[in-house]
């Protein structure tokens, strides 16, 4: 089946052009101006421009959390992220203490097998090590899992200890893997909860209260230093802070090899809506938590420099009614995290590009191009060539939106985003050549996404 995209302006991280896309056997093989070959679907694109697909690079679906179960599992999670542009996903398979690296794989493998509505991979979260799991970081490399999560907060569940990080960090450096980290002084953060549950602060602006600005800054910091003392590769994941994006931006003028990916959540919403009545807050209850208003132009600034070089979307989704709500009478009991797999990509081409805040290409680059580079997907996809999958979003710059819980894929009872308008839709998206999404209707099979074995970290394919 061959496919034919006319007329339309293509959008890479570099370039911007007018040329046709011919598709075939889920890869584009020909990119050239006014063509006249035949194929058996022909698309106008006219006045459309055409993206890559997006990548997620930090989802959690399906996922075990605080005595629940996130909302979304992988195929509303994965229709959800399609009906936002984003036609690739790398979820977080959790290690259970006791077991092996690849037993979590091995669940989360069932967990999306024959569900998935777009392409998707694995990181590793190692939250027990051993000698024998140790072992285990080389070959799960080889077999196309190369980026490794540790927690440096969640104390008692999943937190890590420096000589833990170390060690992590040095075995993956040797075998070619990324390590990963949440940045947050775990047991500062536990102290001060502690303090603040003993006042009788309750309420779920009390979790932003205990979890402050500096035990983010400290531990980013001390990841930093681990990363100069092993010589290895490490990325800090959902970066809130302006002063730990300090930290990130000076190891790098150092030459250090420091990634970092921010989050719509801090780009868009600041804590001011803990305070939102009738335990409202509970929806912006995530770690690290929103900032003071004014942050977000510190991160802004972060991406249009390159301090920064991805936003994922941090999808965890729980409802209000049900989980949310297991925090009434203690914020402790609140499980973390937020949806934003869907509106990822919108929201930052609405502020960001049309809003001028970054360029076109950069934008490409952040939702598509540096998440493809980092965690080893590219140039097969995170970009519009010869040769890569036909991962496409037609996107109409026109076209105006207006966020609401009540139109979204997302299976989640709220949106923290709701009444946010702006401009620029996706309005078809293709996978592998697949048309999944038109006219805000879902057209795919879940089961169509495929596992994605990822290539080894390279300090020449990164950033
Ligand atoms: O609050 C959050 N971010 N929940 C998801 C788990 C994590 O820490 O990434
Ligand atoms: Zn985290
Ligand atoms: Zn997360």
């Amino acid at each position: 089946m061959r496919t034919l995209i006319k007329n339309g302006t293509i959008v890479t991280a570099s370039d911007i052009y007018r040329a046709d896309i011919l598709i075939e056997n889920e890869k584009i093989i020909a990119l050239e101006a006014e063509t006249t070959v035949d194929a058996d679907e022909i698309t106008d694109a006219s006045g459309m421009l055409i993206f890559p697909g997006a990548i997620d690079v930090h989802t959690h679906l399906d996922m075990p959390f605080g005595g629940t179960v996130t909302a979304d599992d992988f195929t509303s999670g994965t229709i959800a992220a399609a009906a936002g542009g984003t036609t690739c996903i790398v979820d977080y398979a959790l290690q259970t203490p006791g077991k092996f690296l690849q037993e979590a794989l091995e669940d989360w493998h069932k967990k999306a097998e024959g569900k998935c509505a777009i392409d998707y991979g694995f990181h590793v979260a190692v939250t027990d090590l051993n000698e024998s799991v140790l072992a285990e970081i080389p070959l799960l490399v080889e077999e196309g899992y190369p980026s490794f999560k540790l927690f440096m907060a969640y104390k008692g569940v999943f937190q890590v200890d420096d000589a833990t990080l170390l060690k992590v960090l040095k075995q993956s450096g040797d075998a070619g893997g990324l390590v990963l980290v949440h940045a947050e002084n775990g047991d500062v953060i536990d102290l001060l909860t502690r303090e603040m549950l003993a006042a009788g602060h309750v309420e779920p602006l009390y979790h932003a209260l205990s979890r402050p600005p500096q035990a983010e800054e400290e531990a980013v910091n001390r990841f930093i230093t681990m990363i100069e003392l092993s010589e290895s590769p490490g990325y800090v994941v959902h970066l809130s802070d302006a002063g730990a994006l300090g930290r990130v931006a000076e190891s790098r003028v150092r030459g250090l090899p420091v990634y970092a990916e921010t989050c719509p959540q801090y780009l868009f919403l600041d804590l001011d809506r803990y305070s939102e009545p009738d335990f409202g807050g509970a929806k912006y209850v995530m770690s690290p938590p929103l900032r003071e208003a004014g942050n977000e132009d510190f991160l802004w600034s972060g991406l249009a420099s390159g301090s920064l070089q991805v936003v994922a979307s941090d999808h965890c989704s729980f409802n209000l009614k049900g989980q949310k709500d297991l925090g009434e009478s203690d914020f402790t009991k609140i499980p973390n995290g937020a949806p934003g797999v869907e509106t990822r990509v919108q929201l930052l081409y609405a502020e960001g590009v049309e809003g001028g805040r970054i360029g076109i290409n950069k934008f490409v680059d952040l939702v598509s191009t540096a998440p493809a580079r980092l965690f080893g997907l590219y140039p097969q996809k995170g970009t519009i060539a010869v040769g890569s999958d036909a991962d496409l979003i037609i996107f109409d710059p026109e076209a105006e939106f207006t966020i609401s819980q009540s139109s979204q894929y997302q299976n989640v009872d709220y949106n923290p985003y709701e009444g946010f308008k702006g401009r620029g839709v996706p309005q078809k998206v293709y996978s592998r050549g697949s048309l999944i999404f038109e006219n805000n209707k879902y057209t795919g099979k879940p089961g169509h996404g495929r596992f994605q074995k990822r290539k080894s970290f390279s300090t020449f394919s990164a950033y």
